[in-house]
Parts: C-alpha cells; sequence; structure tokens
C-alpha cells in the first residue's frame, strides 16, 4: 500500500470543503490508491462544524480515509503535511471594499505562511483558493522562504474550467474535445480568458477553435465577459458563490499537479512569474499556460498575442501590481 498523504484544508467548515472533503476522500484528487490523512483548520467557533464533517465522512465509509482532525491551531495542522489547500479566508462583505477585503486576509496567509515555512514539508504543494487568490498566494510563498516558490499556486482552474465549458457548449461537442485555452492573470473579473490558441475537435475533425466558432465577436467579447463574470452570476442566483464547481476545480488543480498533463494539452494555474516567456513582470503570483511532468509544473512557451490580447494582459498585470502594494505595505514586507 502507498504511504499515507498528509493533506491540510484551511476553512473546513466552509461551503466549499464541504463538497471537496468527500471528492478527496473517495480518490478523485490523488487517486483511488492513495490513503490520506486530515488536518482541518477552522476558526474555533466552526470547529464543531467541523466535527459534525468528520461524523459525515465516517458514515461514508471511505476506506482511503486513515485519520482526519479538527483544529484551530495552525501548528497542528500544518505539521509535517504533504499538501496544504488555503480555502479558508474572510468573506467579503456587502459594502467592503476590495482593499479592505485584501488587508484582513493578507493577515491570514501571512500567518499561515510563516507557519508552513517552519513546519510543513519542504516539499509540500500548496494551493491558494480563499480569495484575493492570487495575492494571498503571494503573501504566503513570500513568508515561506524555505520553500521553493514553485510549490505555491492558486486556483484559477475553475475560471479555466468555465471557459473551457463555454466553448464546448457554443460548438455542441464534449469538454473533451476543447484543447489549449488559457486563463491569464488575476482570478478577478480583470482575468483573461484566451481562445486564441485553442483546438477543437468537431465531428472528428481536429480545428483552431477560433476557426470552428468563425465568431470573433464572441471570442472577444460575450465569451470573456460570461468567464469573467460567471462567479457573480452563481452568486445572484444561488445566494452562494460557487462550491460544487470550486471543489471539482480543485481536484481537477491538484490531480493534474500530481499526475501530470497530457501532451496535446495544457491547464492554466497561479503560479509565480518569476522568468516567464511572455514579459510579465517578476514577483507576481499570475494564471499562465502551464504543462506538468512528475510533479513539476513549467510554462508554455511560444505563445504570441494579437494587440487586442497584449492590451488585456496590461489590464490583469496593473491590478494584480496595485493589489501587491497594498498587501505588502499593510504587511511591511519588501
Ligand atoms: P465559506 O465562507 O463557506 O468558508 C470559508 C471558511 O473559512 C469559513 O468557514 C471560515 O470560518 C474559514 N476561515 C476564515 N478564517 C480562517 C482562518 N484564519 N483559518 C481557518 N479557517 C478560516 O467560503 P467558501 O464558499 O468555502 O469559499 C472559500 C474561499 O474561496 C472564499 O474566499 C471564496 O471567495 C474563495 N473562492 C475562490 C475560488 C477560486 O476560483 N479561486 C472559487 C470559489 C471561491
Amino acid at each position: 500500500e502507498k504511504s499515507t498523504l498528509k493533506v491540510c484544508i484551511t476553512g473546513a467548515g466552509g461551503q466549499i470543503s464541504y463538497s471537496l472533503l468527500y471528492m478527496i476522500c473517495d480518490g478523485k484528487m490523488f487517486g483511488k490508491d492513495q490513503p490520506v490523512t486530515l488536518t482541518l483548520l477552522e476558526i474555533p467557533v466552526v470547529l464543531d462544524v467541523v466535527k459534525g464533517v468528520i461524523l459525515e465522512l465516517e458514515d461514508c465509509g471511505l476506506h482511503l480515509l486513515k485519520s482526519a482532525i479538527a483544529t484551530a491551531d495552525p501548528r497542528e495542522a500544518f505539521d509535517k503535511v504533504d499538501v496544504v489547500l488555503m480555502v479558508g479566508a474572510f468573506p467579503r462583505k456587502e459594502g467592503m471594499e476590495r482593499a479592505e477585503l485584501l488587508q484582513r486576509n493578507a493577515g491570514i496567509f501571512k500567518d499561515h505562511g510563516a507557519i508552513i515555512n517552519d513546519i510543513a514539508k519542504k516539499e509540500v504543494k500548496v494551493l491558494v483558493v480563499g480569495n484575493p487568490a492570487n495575492t494571498n498566494c503571494l503573501i504566503a510563498s513570500t513568508l515561506a522562504p524555505s520553500i521553493a516558490k514553485k510549490n505555491f499556486s492558486c486556483l484559477t482552474r475553475l475560471d479555466h474550467n468555465r471557459a473551457v465549458a463555454q466553448t464546448a457548449a457554443k460548438l455542441g461537442i464534449p469538454t473533451c474535445d476543447v484543447k489549449k485555452i488559457t486563463i491569464w492573470g488575476n482570478h478577478s473579473n480583470t482575468q483573461f480568458p484566451d481562445l486564441a490558441h485553442g483546438e477543437v475537435n468537431v465531428g472528428g475533425v481536429k480545428k483552431p477553435a477560433l476557426i470552428a466558432l468563425s465568431d470573433d465577436a464572441w471570442a472577444n467579447g460575450e465569451f470573456i465577459t460570461t468567464v469573467q463574470t460567471r462567479g457573480a452570476a452563481i452568486i445572484k442566483a444561488r445566494k452562494l458563490s460557487s462550491a460544487m464547481s470550486a471543489a471539482q476545480a480543485i481536484c481537477d488543480h491538484m490531480r493534474d499537479w500530481y499526475f501530470g498533463t497530457m501532451d496535446d494539452n495544457w491547464v492554466s494555474m497561479g503560479v509565480c512569474s518569476d522568468g516567464n516567456p511572455y514579459g510579465i513582470p517578476d514577483g507576481l503570483i499570475f494564471s499562465f499556460p502551464v504543462r506538468i511532468k512528475n510533479g513539476t509544473w513549467e510554462f508554455v512557451p511560444g505563445l504570441t498575442f494579437s494587440d487586442f490580447a497584449r492590451g488585456k494582459l496590461d489590464v490583469t498585470v496593473k491590478e494584480l501590481m496595485e493589489e501587491k502594494s497594498v498587501a505588502f505595505e499593510f504587511l511591511g514586507v519588501k
């Protein structure tokens, strides 16, 4: 039997975790033969909720789950962990400015990053989901200098999956026949969902996505805004943010990080921009197209941009630079 993987989930009493925990223990993230132990971190007032979720997990009888604990102590939660899924964050309240949300969360990710630095395994893989995800990830990584920057990522896979789903629906094809779609930049409404390098298979014939669609107005307009504002559309309808699809995207992200991507496709991940081939400034967590082998991601090289695309990239770069300066000023980090 494989040795047990130690996985920490923060915000374990929240909505996303409620969908996510079952998927992990059912083998959708690390495979059907990978046992896991879970350390579930919450704030003290939510600990009982997590204990209730653990009772449910027991009742599901999932053989991959070796043990699960609920804790409000990050030092217990991050001790010698192999994987951290940072889902917990302070939620955006009605009327709250983005800067205020940023500062509230900067404090959490600073503390957690520093503790991960001290006590997690050095080869730990960290995925930040809590918003603002890119900047929270940058903060955690900055406070964890003993862990490689490549081991920190943030979730833009939900946006990626949305972009694939929109394209597939427009062409009336299954999502597995849509490849090489990219989300660039921030997980916010400045993100740039990019179809320009996309490839599709329609009725057994492979084609560039833009040729198959033959609707540039849609590709450069409605497609982009639909993906950018999908989260808001779900909140409006459900009165709660996307949780099931976020959990699915977290599983997709981690599974691909562990098991790799196919040669004829790539995925979008928020990763450290240092040394990227596209002129994005270093020192950001930016969503790029990446390929993964042996647990290590690499930038997809050689893509070209139209002026339209360059303009979109500039907007999301600017927003991330601003978020970084607000967060780092607040933290007193250089
Ligand atoms: P939720 O509010 O249901 O759950 C968040 C949980 O985090 C709460 O139970 C809260 O008590 C906990 N928490 C807060 N501070 C904590 C701390 N210091 N330590 C441990 N736990 C803490 O929210 P939900 O729906 O589960 O979403 C979680 C986060 O993910 C939100 O920030 C949301 O905006 C973000 N999100 C990101 C997506 C992405 O694609 N990157 C997609 C969907 C949501």
